[in-house]
């Protein structure tokens, strides 16, 4: 009943704000956008791993542009340190970025620390933009809606290798709030990028085709990414299932206080 009065009143405020919808393959990009609000997506797996962070109790995550200052800004607060450099957690983190691993942790009321190679470094440039909200899979309905209450919107993909190489996984789920939100609201401006990932919708015809039909269109493309692809090498597996999951939370994490390189979130 909680959930469903949350919705409505979600719903009820979001109809008809949104005007204009633009989409970055790489964070590079933020510079030329001009929009109040930004999605940043890092589905593999820093925007997954926030989601699922809140979804188990936290009640404030302090994300991170580089390492250093990830171990630095914990201590005085004893907050919990999350993350990953090349996919793995650093010496002196308490967790690494692995969302099917964060589901068992129970974080009512705590306070953590994220840093990661791409996803946090893009929340921190997008934060110094405008509102900034973070995207996933696990909460693809909850952000399509609050992205209806904004006027100008702009998806953010986070890219590989420091945010400089595209990635596949990104583009797929920008691909689908695309489509979805398209679906919601009418007569939207969108961007050439936007207008590409529209096209491309539900994304069915070009997924790995060599996985079995019993895997959704989303793990099957997920499992295909190169960088799904190394997370299975390193044993992230099920990370991959866990990332590909859809609309498994009703969280929407936005940042309420920034600085060049951190960012403050709650959910
Ligand atoms: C990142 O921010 O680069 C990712 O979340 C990497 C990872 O899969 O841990």
């Amino acid at each position: 009943m909680r959930n469903f009065k949350k919705l409505f009143r979600i719903k009820r405020e979001c109809f008809l704000a949104l005007k204009r919808l633009s989409l970055a393959l790489l964070p590079s990009e933020i510079d030329t956008l001009d929009t109040t609000a930004y999605v940043v997506i890092d589905v593999l797996r820093a925007s997954t791993t926030i989601v699922t962070l809140f979804e188990r109790g936290l009640s404030e995550l302090l994300v991170v542009n580089n390492l250093a200052q990830a171990v630095e800004q914990s201590k005085p607060e004893s907050r919990i340190l999350f993350g990953e450099v090349g996919g793995i957690p650093p010496d002196g983190f308490d967790y690494g970025n692995s969302p099917s691993e964060i589901s068992k942790l129970n974080l009512k009321n705590k306070k953590a620390t994220l840093f990661t190679t791409n996803g946090t470094k893009t929340l921190c440039l997008a934060a110094q933009k405008g509102i900034t909200a973070v995207g996933a899979l696990s909460n693809l309905d909850a952000v399509a809606l609050w992205v209806g209450s904004h006027e100008s919107v702009s998806i953010i993909c986070s890219g590989e290798l420091s945010g400089r190489r595209f990635a596949l996984e990104d583009f797929a789920v920008a691909a689908r709030f695309v489509h979805k939100i398209i679906n919601m609201y009418s007569s939207i401006e969108l961007d050439d990028a936007a207008r590409l990932a529209s096209e491309i919708g539900n994304y069915e015809g070009w997924i790995a085709s060599s996985l079995t039909n019993d895997h959704t269109p989303s793990a099957r493309l997920i499992t295909s990414a190169q960088h799904g692809q190394e997370l299975i090498e390193l044993g992230f597996a099920a990370d991959l299932q866990f990332c590909a999951s859809e609309n498994i939370s009703e969280m929407v994490p936005c940042v309420v206080s920034s600085e060049k390189n951190w960012s403050l979130l709650t959910s």
